[in-house]
């Protein structure tokens, strides 16, 4: 037991709390991963593993990690490794919770790159600095110039990207700095109707649409919502799309992470987390199916055709959000306030989200090592600080891309599959079940008590296994790399790997000191 017996923060209210954990996952995912992936994938019929994914992993994971962390936050830890420490009366508990740190705060690396953009996105949208750009290829350059990946006549460094991660930064740490009521609570307050409102009015928009060119009536809004929506089953034979499907349920809900206990152990103990858990998730199927289902796709294929789309798509969430959505914006009446709107409620959607990817290491510095916030966010500032410039250096030589496979889809398996089995089995069912349902404004419907001793992990170690022989394997041994970028792919792999070995380091330090 923590040792800190100074009272720990609380959230301010209930629906603070429940809009800062569905922030917490409404992200970039929602509205640039998601439609991009539902394209790829089989349209509709990626619904279909989709939600049965929704089912068994996406919100049993939610109920774990909020009974996780509020148990852990009676004991006053805010992390993975203390709360692990607690559950499982293991020497080695505290150092397989470290995993939670390093995913969080790996992902917050390079999250918080990429959210920097859609700030900068929206900046050139209502300034008109992306209008007249003519054609796809044109977008493109201009992104891939902003990122520094290619010099341009729009831009000859990466100034522009930079001083826009700078003050993203400066935000994120600021919300951090001010805590989890008047910090985190606050911001979600704000930014999560403004986000709601922006994408409902956008969607209205893109609803309104019709055929914009007369002359290719083949090319409309409702083609557009057949193109995502239209169910190839055929696909659904294909186990890659199942993994698909099961990596977007983890990104979109942010579970795996670790940040989901950090929030969770702000909690009384008695307040309410079946519903809660339910509420958060169920509030993210509805900013990711309904609307980000409803946005970047069917006006893509409405202005472009469902061929030029499909290209899109196939160049990544990116090129759809930052380069086929300010070709839009370019010919629509008022263009440049609803590229505003876009960009910065995918900024919304973003900073909600990576404060929570900073707030598991706040709480260890903290929890564990009775630092006060000030210390504790402004050391964490500068190691992020450091960190980002490799990625944003390094982009175009597939740093990013490696951060992101090895934390961002790989890690969050591997961290959910064992917290999964560390409470429904170490722990116990019987004191996991009863945690979970503690104070509970609904009973969690009895089904899920098996679900989340059998189902969960079985088939989150089959979908582990089947990316470890299919992925993870090949990407560790650089099979489909690009020559040029093997160096800096090292560059990551060590980078992280000193990042884990820092945080092992902590965790150990943290512990010493607590015994002496
Ligand atoms: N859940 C967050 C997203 O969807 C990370 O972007």
């Amino acid at each position: 037991m923590s040792n800190n017996s100074t009272e720990r923060e609380q959230w301010g209210s209930r629906i603070g709390l429940i809009l800062a954990v569905a922030g917490n996952a409404v992200g970039l995912g929602n509205f640039l991963r998601f439609p991009v992936q539902a394209a790829q994938n089989g349209g509709g019929a990626f619904m279909i593993p989709y939600f049965i994914f929704f089912l068994v992993l996406g919100i049993p994971l939610m109920w774990i990690e909020w009974g996780i962390g509020r148990h852990g936050g009676k004991f006053n830890h805010g992390s993975a490794p203390g709360m692990f420490d607690v559950i499982w009366k293991n020497n080695l508990a505290k150092y397989v919770g470290a995993l939670g740190l390093f995913i969080s705060l790996i992902i917050m690396i390079y999250y918080t790159y990429i959210e920097s953009w859609t700030l900068g996105y929206s900046f050139f949208s209502i300034t008109k600095k992306y209008f007249g750009l003519g054609d796809f290829t044109a977008m493109k350059i201009f992104l891939y110039s902003y990122q520094g990946r290619e010099v341009s006549p729009y831009f000859n460094d990466i100034s522009w990207a930079y001083v826009f991660m700078v003050i993203t930064f400066a935000i994120n740490f600021w919300i951090l700095y001010r805590g989890i009521s008047k910090g985190i609570e606050k911001l979600a307050k704000v930014a999560m109707p403004l986000l709601f409102l922006f994408a409902i009015i956008i969607a209205i928009r893109v609803a309104t649409l019709g055929t914009p060119d007369p002359t290719h009536p083949e090319n409309s809004v409702s083609a557009g919502f057949g193109f995502i929506w239209n169910p190839d089953f055929a696909a659904l034979s294909d186990p890659k799309i199942w993994l698909a499907a099961a990596g977007q349920i983890f990104f979109t809900l942010s579970v795996g992470m670790g940040t989901i206990h950090a929030y969770a152990s702000y909690l009384k103990p008695k307040d309410d987390i079946a519903l809660s858990g339910l509420t958060t998730a169920a509030t993210n199927e509805f900013a990711e199916v309904v609307l980000g289902g409803s946005i970047a796709i069917p006006i893509a294929v409405a202005f472009f055709g469902v061929a030029v789309t499909t290209q899109m798509a196939l160049g990544g969430a990116f090129d759809l959000g930052f380069a086929s959505m300010p070709l839009v914006f370019e010919r629509i009446p008022y263009g440049e306030v609803f590229g505003f709107l876009w960009f910065l409620l995918l900024f919304f959607a973003g900073i909600t989200s990576s404060v929570a990817m900073g707030q598991p290491v706040v709480a260890f510095l903290e929890d564990e090592f009775g630092m006060d916030r000030k210390k504790a966010v402004g050391s964490l500032a500068i190691l992020v600080f450091i960190s980002v410039q490799f990625v944003i250096f390094f982009l175009k030589f597939g740093f990013l891309d490696e951060m992101d496979y090895w934390a961002g889809t790989f890690g969050l398996v591997v961290f959910a599959l064992i917290e999964t089995i560390l409470f429904m089995w170490v722990f116990g069912a019987d004191k996991a079940w009863a945690e979970m349902n503690e104070g509970g404004d609904i009973k969690i419907p009895g089904v899920f008590r098996f679900v989340m001793k059998y189902i969960t992990p079985l088939v989150l170690l089959i979908v582990m296994l089947w990316w470890l022989v299919n992925d993870a394997i090949p990407i560790l041994l650089l099979k489909n790399a690009v020559t040029e970028n093997i160096p800096y792919i090292w560059g990551a792999r060590i980078f992280m790997v000193l990042i884990c070995a820092l945080i092992l380091f902590m965790v150990k330090q943290a512990w010493k000191r607590k015994e002496a």
